[in-house]
């Protein structure tokens, strides 16, 4: 099939890759030329493990390319998938503007039946709205139809959440459409939900603002562990055999962070605002979340008393391990917070530090993590990256000044620290001090 993918981040980059792996000719398009132009030769914009390799070789083959040129993937394609950014704006409501602009362009070049896909993360009704504006623009009578088809990757593991979904999700109220649909995902093994427009918008929102409610959770709970000397992986590991629970999505830490949760418990309060709807439930896990840094922060300072010109090493910058994805990460509240008393920072990242360095001021990038280690009063971990886990921890300890770590992804047992000879604090654990 012929198929366009309007806007290349995460979504759009692994959608247009995989189609194009599946067999459809792909145009990937996207107003940064200079991004379409690497893209061209192979130079992927974000790093996402498979995505590189696959790219390649779909351009080799010539299934994909990308082009700047929104109007010439517009033409080419009958399925037309949106994914272009729905950011916030100030007052966390979804900001649809370029949602807008690509349907308005889509109406303005539409030369055939095109059926418009919205795969970005958008508020309740935006199908509507979609229509509206293609109907308004559209120059000749060309028939058109709008989907819905919410996508649920997560960054690390993009190609494989394509590749693999656990449901594919369409939306829509044309049952052209959704044979066509159909057809463009047949190769993919994975439950069907046919639904409407609406419900299919919100189950993307329904289901990030769960996930999120579901850390927050057990981020409560490991409150109450590390009050009363419990150990919170023990409480998710014992709840997460029932098959109502699950254990995946119940590891206590510092808080989640990227471009989707925070952004979207965010807009999906204010959707539910203005249904006339307070939703309770979400405002907590927006403030627990807040909360859970805030006590990490809590934690440095109670063990270092007073961190004015206190070393304080960090591990871990990007939101979340195999990402360089830097937007929303806890690290740049917490390093921003122990600035804040003049600590000095030194970080190292596998992965984030080219992104980090436009983001955090004052600190001093290293090379591994034996350099951040190096005369350093505390290291502090923020991702769980697994090159922290492997690290020489023997060898980490003669660099510090004292040896204390303050883990805020529970990569270390207890029990093993405390052999190890290190002051070991962690998230709803007792500390070994
Ligand atoms: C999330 C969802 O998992 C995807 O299904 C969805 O498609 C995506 O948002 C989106 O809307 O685009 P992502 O933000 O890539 O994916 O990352 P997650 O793996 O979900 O992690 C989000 C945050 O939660 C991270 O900061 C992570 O550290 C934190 N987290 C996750 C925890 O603190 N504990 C956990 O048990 C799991």
């Amino acid at each position: 099939m012929k198929i366009s993918v309007i806007g290349t981040g995460y979504v759009g980059l692994a959608t247009a890759t995989v189609f194009a792996e599946l067999g459809n000719e792909v145009i990937g398009a996207d107003i940064d030329k200079g991004k379409i132009d690497k893209l061209n030769k192979g130079i992927m914009p974000i790093f996402e493990p498979g995505l590189k390799e696959l790219v390649k070789r779909n351009l080799k083959e010539k299934r994909l390319r990308f082009t700047h040129n929104n109007k010439e993937a517009i033409e080419h394609a009958e399925v037309i998938f949106i994914c272009v950014g729905t950011p916030p704006k100030a007052n966390g409501e979804t900001d649809l503007k370029y949602v807008e602009a690509v349907a308005k362009e889509i109406a303005q070049s539409m030369n055939s039946y095109k059926i418009i896909v919205h795969k970005s993360t958008v508020p309740v009704e935006t199908g509507e709205m979609v229509k509206r504006i293609v109907k308004v623009n559209v120059k000749q009578n060309i028939d058109f139809d709008i989907v819905s088809n919410p996508e649920f990757l997560r960054e690390g593991t993009a190609i494989k959440d394509t590749m693999e979904p656990d449901r594919i999700v369409i939306g829509a109220d044309s049952k052209k459409a959704i044979e066509i649909m159909k057809k463009l995902y047949s190769q993919i093994k994975a439950p069907l939900v046919i639904t409407d427009i609406k419900s299919a918008e919100l189950i993307k929102h329904a289901s990030n603002a769960f996930l999120a409610t579901k850390i927050s959770f057990i981020n409560a709970v490991s409150q109450i562990c590390g009050l009363s000397g419990a150990n919170v992986e023990r409480v998710a590991e014992g709840m997460g055999y029932d098959k109502r629970i699950v254990r995946a999505f119940l590891n206590a830490g510092i808080g989640y962070g990227g471009f989707c949760f925070p952004k979207d418990i965010q807009a999906f309060i204010k959707i539910a605002e203005k249904y006339g709807y307070d939703f309770q439930l979400l405002k907590a896990t927006h403030n627990i979340n807040e909360e859970q840094k805030l006590n990490f922060i809590k934690k440095v300072k109670k063990v270092l008393r007073n961190i004015e010109d206190k070393t304080i090493g960090v591990l871990g910058l990007s939101f979340k391990p195999d990402t360089d994805d830097m937007r929303f990460a806890p690290s740049i509240f917490i390093i921003s917070e122990l600035q804040k008393e003049n600590a000095k920072i030194k970080a190292y990242d596998p992965e984030a530090m080219e992104k980090a360095k436009l983001i955090l001021n004052d600190v001093e990038f290293c090379t591994d993590p034996y350099e951040v280690a190096k005369d350093a009063d505390v290291l502090l971990i923020l991702t769980e990256w697994n090159e922290f886990k492997e690290m020489d921890i023997k060898k980490i300890k003669s660099l510090m000044k004292k040896p204390l770590i303050i883990d805020g992804r529970n990569i270390y047992n207890p029990e093993d620290m405390l052999r190890e000879g290190f002051s070991y604090i962690s998230i709803g654990r007792k500390d070994v001090i």
